[in-house]
């Protein structure tokens, strides 16, 4: 087992309100990916199942399996990062029953994850506590969750009236008592999100949250640029890396083209009495 840059017990202890450093979670979905992340020095490493829409091609995540995410759990450890992995788990993973959400946790784990998350209030509460109590640590995920797409009409920021907001910070105490390590914040206002922060003992990690939680998260293909659509509000593009992709490659093709790739420096050197041999047959 690598030496983890921060464990769970570190992790769930972690509090801006405490003096700590705010928390920095990115998504890999691979080893390069992965790799990359890590070298930058992140906290946790979310293999999310938004690789159904930066990866796969799918417009949402709910197409995404248990399996696709094992296979990609796996990819993300063979990196070997320092950072903590985090699974996540794809919706209809656990919604059948305590017994099919720690099957499928348990999954993850044996694909090199330390954690999962799973998203959902206290209609989540039984699964994390089931799985909590197989020993495997738990992120919530509440606010605006993808895989409740079309139960919410859309991806829309959530907790906008008194009502909706009280029900998620219902939804955050439940998590935080079923036994959750840590609570990714998705999609609200802002100081709703400043809010449960300040009311749960364990760290809230935003994405489009505001700036007062313990931590943020953001999507890796959105920092670098790489996606196909406009970015939403919360997203900080920090590259244009899918620009210098398709220049690189445009290049590429223009080389072969004019037959100046391969060059002398990009092949194998014969010897001179190949050469002869060769030039007389
Ligand atoms: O799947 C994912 O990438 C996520 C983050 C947006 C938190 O759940």
């Amino acid at each position: 087992m690598s030496e983890r840059r921060l464990s769970v017990p570190a992790i769930r202890s972690s509090k801006r309100s405490n003096g700590d450093e705010p928390l920095v979670m990115v998504t890999a979905y691979d080893e390069p990916s992965a790799r990359f992340v890590d070298a930058a020095g992140v906290d946790m490493i979310l293999v999310g199942d938004s690789v159904g829409n930066t990866v796969l091609g799918f417009n949402d995540t709910l197409h995404v399996t248990i399996e696709m995410m094992v296979h990609h759990t796996a990819a993300v450890a063979r990196a070997q990062p320092d950072a903590l992995i985090i699974g996540d788990l794809p919706w209809m993973s656990y919604h059948v029953s305590s017994t099919q959400a720690v099957e499928s946790a348990a999954m993850l784990i044996r694909a090199g994850a330390q954690a999962v998350k799973l998203e959902g209030g206290s209609n989540r509460a039984e699964a994390v506590r089931a799985i909590v109590d197989a020993e495997i640590p738990v992120m919530g995920h509440i606010g605006l969750t993808p895989q409740s797409v079309n139960a919410m009409g859309g991806y829309r920021v959530q907790g906008k009236s008194i009502e909706a907001a009280e029900e998620l910070r219902a939804g955050a105490r439940a998590l935080e008592e079923a036994g959750c390590f840590g609570l990714v914040l998705e999609g609200v206002p802002e100081a709703l999100g400043a809010a449960v922060t300040a009311e749960r003992s364990i760290p809230t990690i935003g994405i489009g949250a505001g700036p007062r939680t313990d931590g943020q998260v953001l999507v890796f293909h959105d920092i670098l640029g790489l996606g196909n659509r406009t970015p939403a509000k919360f997203v900080r593009v920090y590259a244009d890396i899918g620009s210098q992709i398709t220049t690189a490659l445009q290049e590429f093709c223009g080389d072969v083209r004019a037959g100046t790739f391969p060059g002398e420096d990009e092949s194998y050197a014969t010897s001179e009495k190949l050469s002869e041999h060769l030039e007389h047959e």
